[in-house]
């Protein structure tokens, strides 16, 4: 007896919510076909990987997506930017590091002259580290001001008040450490009555100013000592303030301006009643 070929049924209409989502606009079936939809899915699935193994977006979204007071304005920023400061200070750095010599008889001055004159945007580099670092100490200053004046000092964010005060400290030695680095009269005779300003303060003022020269005399190794600081010691210990400040910022939140005053909450009036 010949098979009977099956009846085809029609499929059944799915209800709306069953219904898969239409194309997103520009994709052809929900494909991408352009390079550049092909590229953008592309940086899609690197950070799927990335985060499948690590589970980074949690941190991520834990660190920028954050409920921020109302009132927040343009002074609020003052801290990202001695943060990009530091950055930026921390960059050009690393380019005149590659460049100078911290030897005393002649070669830092001359490294320094060979920046300046003959190396490829030497100048230029060598002149945004110089106003860099004077535009961080003038940033930092002024975001100390600003935490001050919004009573961010307060409960609870009293640490984060005393890892500021450790960074302006850090801050301040990076000026005076690197003002010794170019090695001409200016920098050596400053750094002289730095060196001996320190010396005069109470109980370890003697023993700072010691080890700060590298023994009782201002010799070929203090410039050794001050580039060793000011490269490796300090930038270390300023980033990794940096990082427990930030983390304080994201988990206190920032203080809300203080001529706004609290909103009430609904709820806790309903408590209370
Ligand atoms: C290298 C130096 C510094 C960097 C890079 C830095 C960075 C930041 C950033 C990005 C914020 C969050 C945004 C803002 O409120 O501006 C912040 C908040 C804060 N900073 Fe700094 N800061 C530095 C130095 C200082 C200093 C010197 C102090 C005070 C002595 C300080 C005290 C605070 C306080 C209390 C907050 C919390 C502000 C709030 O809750 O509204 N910081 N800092």
């Amino acid at each position: 007896m010949p098979k009977l070929p099956t009846p085809k049924l029609p499929v059944p209409p799915l209800p709306p919510q069953l219904q898969p989502p239409p194309p997103p606009p520009g994709t052809q079936r929900g494909r991408p076909h352009t390079p550049v939809e092909q590229a953008a899915e592309a940086g899609k699935s690197v950070v799927d990987w990335v985060d499948e193994r690590t589970s980074l977006s949690g941190a991520a979204r834990w660190l920028m997506f954050r409920k921020v007071p109302k009132g927040t304005n343009w002074f609020y920023t003052l801290g990202s930017a001695t943060m990009f400061a530091f950055l930026s200070q921390a960059v050009t750095g690393v380019f005149l590091a590659m460049y100078y010599r911290p030897d005393p008889a002649s070669g830092a001055y001359e490294s320094i002259r060979n920046i300046t004159t003959n190396v490829f945007l030497g100048q230029f580099v060598r002149s945004m580290h110089k106003w860099g670092a004077t535009v961080m100490v003038v940033l930092v200053f002024l975001h100390m001001a600003r935490t001050f004046v919004f009573g961010a000092y307060k409960y609870p964010r009293e640490l984060n008040w005393v890892i500021g005060v450790v960074l302006l400290i850090l801050t301040m030695v990076m000026s005076f450490t690197g003002y010794l680095l170019p090695f001409d009269e200016r920098s050596y005779w400053a750094t002289i009555v730095g060196v001996n300003i320190n010396g005069t303060g109470p109980i370890i003022g003697p023993y700072l100013s010691d080890f700060l020269r590298g023994g009782p005399e201002f010799n070929a190794s203090t410039l050794s000592r001050f580039y060793a600081i000011h490269m490796l010691i300090v930038p270390g210990a300023i980033a990794a303030m940096i990082g427990a400040h930030l983390y304080l910022v994201t988990k206190l939140g920032t203080t809300a301006p203080p001529w706004l005053k609290a909103e009430p909450e609904p709820e806790l009036i309903k408590e209370t009643a």
